[in-house]
């Protein structure tokens, strides 16, 4: 079908109608439904919906968004003087995308079957690509999963709303499900400078710079040094995506700049109520490609722990969205000036889409509105009587509502929605737009250890607006005090970090803050701790200084045993023999590392506690700094102490590869009670 460029002629109408007749009269599947084209970028412009064979084409004037019919891809959006910001080099499936990854790695790009309109006004159309799931031979090499991609283009908005409502039969069979995003790729002679963050920005290397004969991989094939790139200034430098990770609570808005255009390309989330993991589920954002992604689930810094296994005869459905494509533009200036002006820009939308979430202008029932949401208040306080006899305010926690589990499942609960706000300087906290449903409330306090839980479940139903009043965290605590090394906010980000080798630094990752974004720093510890392990003497060593950040392997070991032995020097004045000490260890990470306590004796065969092996979380190697968190109370008796010294020896026991390791968050003795 041409496109229409004026219809105001009647003349053309008829044409139209006569076209649309003869379509119908030889291909059924081909519907047509065609209104007249907006002159380009004016606001004001009703939006149009164009269905042509093969696509569909939205317009409102400002953006003309074309997706490709039925497969449901997102194959052009036409924004100012670019006539699509995707790269077009690239397939249609590979330009904007959900993908899933699935039993045995399988990536499912969630090819639809049928297009059907949802909504067409001249203020809003919503599209629908579907497709519904059969247990026949024909679908057997896709994921089990009935499909509804959703698109949604606003008058007078530059950008494209999506979101996917993805659902689970009773009687589909067992899968695995891992990771859940939409990917894009923006086009690649165009957009060259990323922005993550306020300082996490730059001109990027090219996707050819990581090709062979440019680039030596390092440790591993996300990481390489950029050894013959196309821009030399780049020369030296390593590049890995998952330096550009972010947090889920931080994770709202990246993207790309034109330089050529002086446009930006930004993906925005509004809300992480449909992410896994709760806010701290660190996530990739953009990176060289260009790509930029809206990650939904995975295993990123929480690996195996992370529940993604939906198992037949439990039905699920969840809503995975909207998120906003946002674009914009600026008057270009040779200082480079509208980097800032896009960026601010995009700021300020952010700030506009978390204000109208959740959003009133989507269709689909299983998207409730506000007034179909629910709100949960109170105050959260601490009792810890070694630290003040009256209760205590918990300030700037975390508090939130996930799946009913255990205590601090919410870090690895990953299939339904999570709800979570901040508490104020006084505890006070306010969760609202919660979906109708069943939870459990959860939290945890700066400064505290441990994971607070809420002893009963909690039931929104539409409207509900709850008042749980004062809430009491009784952090788990046995004693006073002895010593205590970090600050228990669940990061090794206190400890020390070191400086890159000087061969391998990303310049991107110029935030002091972000520092651990470095790349090798796990080597870097041989480097320093060349003649000898950690050892941390209480009273005299400065947790920032002496402790390093991860607990990893020695480069090459002496006699080729690389594992370490951490020790913690430590005075006591006198000994309760009869009394039970308690070591409280709380790990920010964990990586097939074992940690075993040994307590004087260094070479006990037996230790006094190990964690046995724990985690896949991967954070040393993704240049995090913390994965799932762990809290160990250990009992010590009494007896096991003496008057005056006495060294605690951590021993990391797996070192098969580069990174087993563990991360500590924070480590106290506790005396026995008084
Ligand atoms: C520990 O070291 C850091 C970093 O050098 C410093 O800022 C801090 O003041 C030191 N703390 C103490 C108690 O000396």
């Amino acid at each position: 079908m041409e496109k229409v460029v004026n219809t105001n002629s009647s003349h053309l109408v008829l044409w139209l109608v006569i076209i649309i007749q003869f379509s119908l009269l030889f291909s059924s599947a081909f519907s047509a439904e065609i209104s007249p084209r907006n002159d380009p970028h004016v606001e004001g412009s009703q939006v149009l919906l164009q269905r042509n064979k093969g696509s569909v084409l939205i317009d409102n004037g400002l953006v003309e968004v074309t997706i490709e019919d039925p497969s449901g891809y997102l194959v052009g959006i036409k924004y100012k003087t670019m006539s699509n910001v995707f790269e077009t080099k690239y397939t249609n499936g590979n330009k904007g995308y959900w993908d899933l990854v699935w039993d045995n790695d399988a990536v499912d790009k969630l090819v639809t079957e049928s297009m059907e309109i949802i909504t067409q006004t001249d203020e809003l159309v919503e599209v629908s690509f579907k497709k519904t799931w059969k247990p026949t031979p024909y679908y057997h090499n896709t994921v089990p999963l009935n499909i509804d991609k959703r698109y949604i283009v606003r008058r007078d908005v530059p950008g494209l709303y999506m979101y996917s409502i993805l659902e689970r039969q009773a009687d589909f069979p067992d899968a695995h499900m891992y990771q859940i995003r939409i990917a894009f790729k923006p086009n690649k002679d165009k957009f060259s400078f990323m922005v993550v963050s306020d300082v996490k920005q730059g001109v990027m290397p090219t996707a050819e710079d990581r090709n062979p004969g440019r680039c030596q991989v390092l440790a591993f094939k996300e990481a390489v040094l950029l050894t013959h790139p196309t821009d030399p200034r780049f020369r030296g430098q390593v590049d890995d995506k998952y330096q550009y990770s972010e947090e889920s609570k931080d994770n709202r808005l990246h993207g790309w700049i034109s330089d050529t255009d002086a446009v930006g390309f930004w993906v925005i989330t509004p809300s992480f109520e449909f992410r896994t993991g709760g806010p701290h589920k660190q996530e990739l954002t953009s990176h060289v490609g260009p790509v930029s992604l809206s990650m939904f689930t995975s295993g990123h810094y929480a690996g195996d722990d992370m529940d993604s296994f939906y198992q037949k005869g439990k039905p699920w459905k969840k809503v995975f969205g909207p998120v906003f494509i946002y674009l914009n533009s600026a008057s270009p200036d040779p200082g480079h000036g509208y980097r800032n002006t896009l960026w601010n820009d995009a700021k300020r939308q952010l700030s506009e889409e978390i204000k109208s979430w959740p959003y009133n202008f989507v269709a689909s029932e299983d998207f409730p509105h506000s007034e179909q949401r629910g709100e949960v208040n109170g105050q959260l306080l601490v009792q810890d009587r070694y630290m003040d006899n009256k209760l205590i305010q918990a300030k700037s926690a975390y508090v939130g509502l996930a799946a009913p589990g255990n205590v601090g499942s919410w870090q690895t609960e990953g299939k339904g929605y999570q709800f979570w706000t901040q508490t104020d300087d006084t505890g006070m906290f306010s969760i609202k737009n919660i979906r109708p449903g069943i939870y459990h409330l959860y939290a945890w306090v700066y400064g505290f250890i441990g994971d607070y839980k809420l002893d009963h479940t909690i039931i929104i139903q539409p409207g509900n607006k709850l008042q749980l009043g004062k809430l009491i965290y009784d952090p788990p605590r046995n004693g006073p005090t002895l010593w205590e090394i970090g600050i228990p906010d669940r990061t090794a980000a206190e400890f020390f970090i070191p400086e890159p080798n000087p061969s391998f630094v990303n310049a991107i990752v110029k935030d002091n803050a972000d520092r651990f974004r470095q790349y090798g720093l796990w080597d870097r510890y041989s480097d320093i701790y060349g003649q000898g392990d950690v050892v941390y003497n209480v009273g005299v060593s400065n947790y920032s200084k002496d402790w390093f950040f991860a607990h990893v392997c020695r480069k090459v070991g002496y006699n080729g045993d690389r594992r370490t032995t951490w020790q913690i020097r430590h005075n006591l004045q006198e000994v309760k023999e009869a009394g039970t000490y308690t070591l409280q260890l709380a790990l920010a990470a964990a990586t097939y590392g074992e940690v075993q306590v040994r307590i004087n004796d260094p070479t006990a065969v037996r230790p006094h506690f190990t964690t046995s092996r724990i985690g896949f979380d991967n954070s040393v190697a993704r240049h995090g700094i913390h994965g799932l968190y762990r809290l160990y109370s250990i009992n010590v008796p009494g007896n096991i102490f003496r008057r005056g010294e006495n060294t605690i020896f951590l021993k990391q026991t797996r070192c098969q590869g580069t990174f087993q390791s563990v991360m500590y968050d924070y480590i106290r003795l506790e005396g026995p009670a008084v």
